[in-house]
């Protein structure tokens, strides 16, 4: 990502939205990759830090900064913050003690196709300024004597598979004038199951660069802000088989659930997974997990699937990783 940009558009930057995997090695990996990291909310501020991670190199997110986060984040010395309403500016002039760089964030208008709680660009979204208000911004942070305005932010939401909004949103935020930044966020969807078809790494970066050549002022940097595209593919969610219980249907438990994996049941994501069961003998069908948030209808992954696992061991893969090239319905464990 951080090469595929950097030879489409030389002047520009990868942010790692860590809220997609907030563990102090990410912190430490995409710190060393060169990638510089957008934290939201104090928790994961303390994580870049301890991580190592410059400060000069971390965005402060959050459409809900508190007083104690934005004191932490300039005392730490963080490279910019991403303004998202009026009350982010109050805040910073009553606190920064230096000059303090900002974004600030815009609604874009884009009705982004994708989850209803994943889309943030469409015109009624909590997060960023209208551009009416954002004019109004722009005007007061030029005139503050402690912020420095470096450019403006967006993001239209995540696991976006249409890349065209990509490139429309890019063209909207050019619209509020010349800027040295424009950072225009993440959003790149991943393959979560057989079905999806993600585009790829290198279809988002044509579309993203395109867009700005054409609408960005010359000369403009171009930040983006990827999450899940970077994660997503690295790791799979083990569990173990607790309990197998017939009644009438068959219920396989398993030691994980709404704590690790929040999507399934706050936006309906399914995910692939690889399974085998130590129940009921070992010449049984491959299984999958039971239950309507992970029915068999969402596929397998036949390349982990392939792979020998520990028995009773059930893997969760949200990974792109493995490309599936059949749909195994029925197969024999070895
Ligand atoms: C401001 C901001 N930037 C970047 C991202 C990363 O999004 P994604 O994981 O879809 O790339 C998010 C995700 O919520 C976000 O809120």
């Amino acid at each position: 990502m951080r090469d595929g940009l950097a030879a489409r558009y030389p002047d520009s930057e990868v942010v790692f939205a860590s809220k997609s995997f907030p563990c102090l090695a990410a912190y430490k990996l995409f710190a060393a990759e060169g990638l510089s990291i957008d934290v939201a909310g104090a928790g994961e501020l303390v994580m870049a830090l301890t991580a190592g991670v410059a400060p000069e190199r971390i965005y402060q997110h959050g459409n809900a900064k508190t007083t104690a986060e934005l004191t932490a984040a300039l005392r730490a010395g963080v490279g910019c913050v991403v303004v998202d309403n009026f009350d982010d500016i109050d805040r910073l002039e009553q606190l920064a003690t230096r000059p303090q760089h900002v974004l600030i964030r815009i609604i874009p208008g884009i009705n982004a196709q994708t989850h209803e709680s994943q889309a943030t660009g469409g015109d009624d979204s909590k997060f960023g300024l209208p551009l009416d208000q954002a004019r109004e911004a722009i005007t007061r942070i030029r005139a503050s004597g402690r912020l420095v305005l470096d450019g403006l932010h967006l993001h239209i939401g995540s696991q976006i598979f249409d890349i065209d909004q990509f490139a429309q949103a890019v063209e909207a935020i050019a619209v509020l004038g010349v800027f040295p930044v424009y950072d225009v966020g993440g959003g790149l969807g991943v393959r979560y199951v057989l079905q999806d078809d993600a585009p790829s790494v290198e279809r988002y970066l044509d579309a993203i660069t395109s867009a700005a050549r054409a609408h960005l002022p010359a000369g403009a940097k171009l930040v983006i802000e990827p999450g899940r595209s970077l994660v997503a593919g690295s790791c799979a969610t083990l569990y173990r088989v607790t309990t197998v219980k017939h009644t009438g249907r068959t219920f396989v438990a398993v030691d994980g659930g709404m704590a690790d994996n929040l999507d399934v049941s706050l936006t309906g994501q399914p995910f692939g997974r690889c399974s085998r069961p130590a129940w009921p003998n070992r010449r049984t069908r491959w299984w999958t997990w039971s239950g309507g948030s992970a029915s068999p209808a969402t596929g397998w992954w036949p390349a982990c699937a392939s792979r020998r696992r520990p028995s009773g061991t059930w893997w969760r893969c949200p990974s792109p990783a493995p490309t599936p090239t059949r749909w195994p319905t029925t197969t024999t464990a070895p």
